[in-house]
């Protein structure tokens, strides 16, 4: 593992029970990615591909039940094992695994999607294409991709300072623009893409895309 993302990892081994606090019910109060998570459901058994998807980067798991109550049938990887640890105790019912997603221990064309839920900002420039190509390695064709991320100009920034946990990683408020070719690049066809401002203690914009595998 290079050092960056050994930073990243141990970052969020120390962030994970802080994660599962401050995020608890934190999708019933967001109606708009309850939305776009809902429409990805939908689409996804719409395709009849299956109802197994990959909640990539799924970190405490909190949106198992919320896939699971859609139809799907969620499973979670996630780079840090102490948010694999919190994703199990948190929600037995579902099956999580310590792994990188420039890597999944997935065969190939054997989902009917995946999530990226603000777990593709850590990519540098030079692995965003292997990255992206892993996704589309897994996904059958007609399967869907949706992603939530930090919208800016793709300048790296040190993230996880503000919650004085002594942490900090790379993270990149990535541009939508940029999101899309990665994502088109890789094989996908965007369905939808937009974003919002920023709400509450976000820092910055958020932006959504879903895709379906070509
Ligand atoms: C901001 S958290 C989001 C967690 C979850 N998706 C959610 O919405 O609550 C980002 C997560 O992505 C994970 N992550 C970052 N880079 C990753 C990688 N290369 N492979 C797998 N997981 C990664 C981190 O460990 C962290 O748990």
């Amino acid at each position: 593992m290079d050092a960056k993302t050994e930073e990243l990892r141990a970052a969020h081994d120390v962030l994970a029970e802080f994660y599962a606090v401050r995020l608890a019910g934190a999708l019933d109060r967001m109606p708009l990615e309850r939305a776009l998570l809902g429409l990805f459901c939908d689409l996804t058994l719409a395709a009849d591909l299956g109802s197994s998807v990959a909640d990539v980067g799924c970190g405490t798991g909190r949106l198992a039940p919320y896939l699971a109550g859609r139809g799907l049938r969620p499973r979670g990887f996630d780079l840090s094992p102490g948010m694999i640890q919190v994703a199990r105790r948190d929600h037995p019912g579902f099956g999580f695994d310590v792994a990188d997603l420039r890597e999944l221990p997935v065969e190939d064309a054997s989902l009917a999607g995946v999530v990226c839920w603000y777990s593709l900002m850590y990519l540098a420039p030079a692995c965003r294409p292997a990255a992206f190509g892993e996704l589309a390695r897994v996904v059958k064709p007609g399967g869907y991709l949706v992603t939530a991320f930090k919208a800016g100009d793709s300048q790296v920034r040190r993230g996880g300072r503000s919650t004085g946990l002594g942490v900090e990683f790379d993270v990149y408020w990535l541009s939508p623009g940029e999101m899309e070719q990665r994502v088109t690049g890789a094989g996908f066809a965007t369905v939808f893409w937009g974003g919002r401002p920023p709400e509450g203690q976000e820092g910055s914009p958020q932006g959504y895309l879903l895709a379906q595998r070509s």
